[in-house]
């Protein structure tokens, strides 16, 4: 397995990501990780990744110095080349320039890591790769015994290689998409250098998390929050094929669910697969509660809390349970685990509406904490999940709660539901629905004028909202064909009473968030 040591770059979890889709194991860990602790992980190889700080300081941060005794190889990316460089005699200055974008490096030498690998051929024959830059500061003399790996001509010392101790360093970013061969690159550092075999597979990973839980809990019972969503999902099939019968899972059909959610989930769960699962009906518990409240943190706090008591009270019917399941993945161990030492600097804010009560005597299982989403989404399939399933849009837990402006009403939840439901339905005709990351529809509880016929209509407002976005932090709106909206507007106004007018949202995040309210 791979160690990556983070100096707080914005890619480090991309790296991990790169290096696990190469097929290897890879941890991302603070760079002021312990001798003794970098010992203990038997790294195969160790990736240095970049940082927002400069080197120059004297005061940023440095890799500890068994990384470069362990005998195992190194690569440093960005701020981790340049902390390489710093830390074994060279010397890096900060640059008036900072270069953010495109590159055209060229290849230099004969290194194992970039044989072989070109987008274009300059006109000397020499090899060139398309990457992408991000930084001030730049290696200006390279610690003794290495040599020029790639260059541009705003930075000649672009790469650099000892090849006897298998040091790498590279001032691009290898791990971003916009850097072409860079899969490339991983495959040679991980395979080739460090000499890892592809086991991290989906068969694999789901092998080994199948063997971990049933050491975990032995022959203890288990209980599973059921929330339709992929993790939860993903989660509930791992422990059935772990556990099978120890396996209890509670559904809160809050009534606040997208069309047939319910029973798609019981079909799926209970139905074929054979899981276990309590469906709590408490659509009247949750309206009632929502009653006269119009304010968004408000309602979400309601239905949060609701969902806690409709649990507890499920949990409590069930004798000696001694686990509990959750679908915790490693992005949000490594966000909670950076807010906590402040050392990330860009902190996602966690919605965690379905959060459990503090006072649960539960112990955890969460048996998805090391793996990405698209890992997740992998094991999902292989554990014979269906596609649709897996690859879902994201839905918030306070469910259309957050969907219907201001009051909550069971009217219009019905109403929000058709109208959704054709949306999505339209979506996927079109082949448009995985092109887009999140789309919903939106009650607005304001009346307008419509004609039909030679009758006057005074109904209802729906909004439509689609939009495409890699982490939900910033999105752009679908520009979804004229034509698709089109269709949808007049299934909407004509296939459900009380709508009169159906609007598109063209706002991007930010400034607007993706949920209305
Ligand atoms: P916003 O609206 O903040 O949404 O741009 C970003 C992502 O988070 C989801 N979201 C929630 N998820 N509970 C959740 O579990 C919530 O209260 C909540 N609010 C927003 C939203 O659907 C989008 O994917």
């Amino acid at each position: 397995r791979i160690l990556i040591l983070d100096f707080g770059s914005q890619y480090t979890q991309l790296i991990a990501r790169r290096v696990r889709e190469v097929g290897v194991y890879s941890e991302i860990r603070a760079f002021d990780m312990s001798e003794r602790e970098i010992r203990e992980f038997e790294p195969r190889g160790i990736i240095l990744a970049g940082g927002p700080e400069s080197v120059t300081t004297g005061t940023s941060p440095r890799a500890p110095d068994v990384v470069f005794t362990l005998g195992v190889p190194v690569l440093g990316i960005c701020y981790g080349m340049q902390t390489m460089a710093e830390q074994l005699g060279g010397e890096v200055e900060t640059s008036p320039l900072h270069e953010f974008g495109y590159a055209q490096v060229k290849v230099q030498g004969k290194s194992a890591l970039l044989h072989d690998i070109k987008d274009h051929v300059d006109h000397d024959g020499g090899a060139l790769l398309d990457v992408w830059m991000s930084h001030g500061d730049k290696v200006k003399r390279m610690p003794a015994g290495f040599e020029l790996l790639a260059s541009t001509d705003s930075c000649p010392i672009a790469g650099m290689y000892c090849e006897e101790r298998d040091f790498y360093g590279v001032q691009f970013h290898p791990e971003v998409t916009h850097t072409l061969q860079g899969k490339r690159i991983f495959e040679h550092f991980v395979l080739e250098l460090c000499g890892c075999e592809v086991l991290w597979t989906a068969a694999n990973i789901v092998e080994d998390a199948v063997r971990k839980v049933r050491e975990q809990v032995g022959g203890d019972k288990v209980l599973l929050g059921l929330s339709g969503g992929v993790d939860s999902s993903v989660v509930a099939a791992l422990l059935h094929r772990a556990i099978g019968t120890q396996l209890t899972c509670v559904f809160v059909d809050n009534g606040l669910l997208r069309k047939n959610e319910g029973d798609q989930v019981m079909d799926m769960f209970a139905k074929n697969m054979g899981v276990k699962v309590i469906r709590a009906d408490a659509e009247a518990l949750f309206l009632g509660k929502l009653e006269g409240a119009d304010e968004p943190e408000q309602k979400r706090k309601i239905i949060g809390n609701t969902f806690i008591e409709v649990f507890d009270r499920e949990a409590h019917k069930l004798a000696d349970v001694r686990w509990l399941a959750q679908g915790t993945i490693y992005p949000d161990v490594i966000e909670s685990a950076a807010a906590k030492t402040g050392k990330a600097h860009v902190i996602k804010s966690h919605h965690n509406v379905g959060g459990l009560p503090e006072d649960m005597q539960f112990e955890l299982v969460e048996p998805l904490r090391e793996l990405f989403k698209d890992e997740v989404r992998q094991i999902g399939l292989e554990l014979g999940l269906p596609y649709d399933m897996v690859y879902r849009h994201p839905f918030p837990g306070p469910g259309l709660g957050v969907r219907i402006l201001g009051e909550v009403r069971k009217e219009y939840a019905d109403i929000l539901r058709e109208a959704d439901a054709i949306f999505i339905e339209e979506l996927h005709a079109a082949g448009w629905y995985h092109k887009t990351s999140q789309a919903f529809a939106v009650f607005l509880p304001v009346k307008s004028v419509g004609v039909v016929g030679d009758g006057r209509r005074y109904e209802w407002v729906i909004a439509l909202r689609a939009v495409e976005t890699v982490d939900f932090m910033t999105a752009r709106w679908a520009h979804l064909p004229y034509e698709l909206l089109a269709k949808v507007s007049s299934r909407i106004i004509n296939e459900i009473a009380g709508v009169s007018r159906v609007t598109y949202d063209v706002s991007s995040k930010p400034p607007a968030t993706i949920e209305w309210e």
